[in-house]
């Protein structure tokens, strides 16, 4: 290759760096392009400079309450073992072999002192070390240092409101610092009792073939579906008040990248409808002395109904009934979008109860929740079969070459105002609408930055010229 040809091949941009800019050249004008959703190089940037660089959910410390305690989990890609060791600490460990990468875990979920690898039987403790090794004399005389070979721990781990996160990069800032507005959320929908809340059994897991960002995307802020998407749960009276969701709807824009939307039920339904519409039985329990007054007056009008934690952590809250015409009871769902492939998601779905629940009740919210989101709930179902559109459409060859962008410009002409409430003392951003698409598109330029900021220093290799094809 010729010098001309190298300078050249510098000044062009790899086929990753200029769907980025796409991205963030149509994010100027509201949309987003269609290549982002069912793409294995988007994809696997994504899993490498997002999931490996920040925060990410593992578990909720009621899963593990005692020492011996474990569950499996992921963080993007990779297999963990999140435990809780003799000493009550908390350890978010590779799943992966140290002797040649078999799962040492190969269970969900479960008690044990200690992690034998079914390959060749080295023993890892709860907290890693690896404590046994078959033959250790014969095999590797003295020469096996035991300290030098335990499972690869996260570097960072951290917990609000029970709910732990790992970090696999070191360098990334303190977890409240990261959760930031989503953090003073998060007090507000699980933190009403002082022990919080707990999880009613392990998740729901199942396979979707949508794109985590849409699910994601869509529990930050997308009011809009409601009344259409779920219209047929309103016709059987599982739900109420829907046409006036985008009318009574709040979207809380945080700068940290978290995003929820309340709802003004208070207006909608009835005007002792506070608190989510929780029964007086449930609210006795609740101790709100530790809310700051814009906590209080969200709580109580304005509740968030779902959000998002940066990246795939969300959750919905609402009041529904058991079956079509039953009592209602207010549901907690936390869900995770587990990135598993370009386009699909492994969907983990957890119900929440309180502490102070009898079990007739856990028992009424758990079978309530799993009737509405559960693998087979009548929204999950809505959801996920609108969601499975995306991903096809990102495949389409006609519409990668019409330069397909989706729309994310509602608001923009709207006569509703759509502009930041000045009243507001929270953190963040609310707008007192549920129209508009503000969350959404923040939900992006988060992924965007998170996406530059995770980039690898390029260096130009002429042997890789084709990594610069366009397509
Ligand atoms: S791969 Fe685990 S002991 Fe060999
Ligand atoms: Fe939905």
């Amino acid at each position: 290759m010729s010098t001309t040809e190298i300078i050249q091949t510098a000044g062009r941009k790899h086929r990753l760096d200029r769907i980025l800019d796409r991205v963030e050249a149509s994010l100027e004008d509201d949309l987003v392009p269609v290549e982002i959703f069912n793409d294995p190089e988007v994809f696997r940037a994504e899993v490498d400079r997002i999931f490996t660089n920040t925060w990410v959910f593992v578990a909720h410390e009621t899963e593990i309450p005692k020492a011996g305690d474990f569950v499996q989990r992921r963080v993007g890609l990779d297999p963990v073992i999140v435990t809780r060791d003799g000493e009550g600490g908390i350890n978010v460990l590779s799943n992966y072999c140290r002797h040649r990468g078999t799962q040492v875990c190969q269970t969900d979920q479960g008690n044990s002192r200690f992690f034998k690898c079914p390959y060749h039987g080295w023993t890892y403790s709860s907290t890693g070390d690896l404590i046994g090794t078959p033959h250790l004399v014969d095999a590797y005389g003295e020469k096996l240092d035991p300290k030098e070979w335990g499972l690869k721990r996260a570097p960072r781990v951290a917990s609000r409101q029970g709910f732990i996160f790992a970090s696999l990069s070191e360098d990334v800032p303190e977890l409240d610092e990261f959760l930031g507005g989503g953090g003073w959320m998060l007090d507000l929908v699980v933190g009403l009792h002082p022990k919080g809340m707990r999880v009613a059994g392990p998740p729901d897991r199942y396979k979707v073939k949508a794109d985590w960002k849409t699910a994601a995307e869509n529990f930050s802020g997308d009011v809009y579906h409601l009344d259409s998407l779920h219209w047929s749960t309103e016709e059987i009276h599982v739900s109420q008040g829907l046409q006036a969701s985008c009318e009574i709807g709040r979207a809380y824009e945080m700068p940290e990248g978290h995003n929820f939307v309340g709802h003004a039920w208070t207006k909608a339904i009835h005007p002792g409808y506070v608190l989510w519409g929780y029964p007086p039985e449930v609210t006795q329990h609740f101790d709100l002395s530790g809310l700051d007054e814009a906590q209080l007056h969200v709580v109580n009008h304005e509740p968030p109904t779902v959000g998002t934690i940066f990246p795939n952590l969300s959750f919905i809250r609402f009041n529904t009934p058991a079956v079509p015409g039953g009592p209602f009871s207010v549901v907690t769902s936390f869900r995770q979008w587990q990135p598993i492939g370009p386009g699909e998601i492994e969907l983990w779905s957890w119900q929440f109860v309180w502490d102070f629940q009898t079990e007739e009740e856990v028992l009424e919210h758990y079978t309530t929740g799993q009737f509405v989101f559960g693998s087979a709930g009548i929204f999950e179902q809505d959801d996920t079969v609108a969601w499975e559109g995306i991903p096809r459409a990102a495949a389409s060859p006609w519409m990668r070459k019409e330069g397909m962008a989706f729309s994310f410009q509602q608001g923009n002409n709207s006569e509703v105002d759509q502009s930041p409430d000045p009243t507001w003392t929270g953190p963040g951003i609310r707008r007192n609408t549920g129209y508009g698409e503000h969350n959404q598109l923040a939900f992006y330029r988060k992924w965007l930055k998170e996406m530059r900021k995770g980039a690898p220093a390029r260096t130009v290799d002429p042997a890789s010229t084709h990594d610069c094809e366009g397509h």
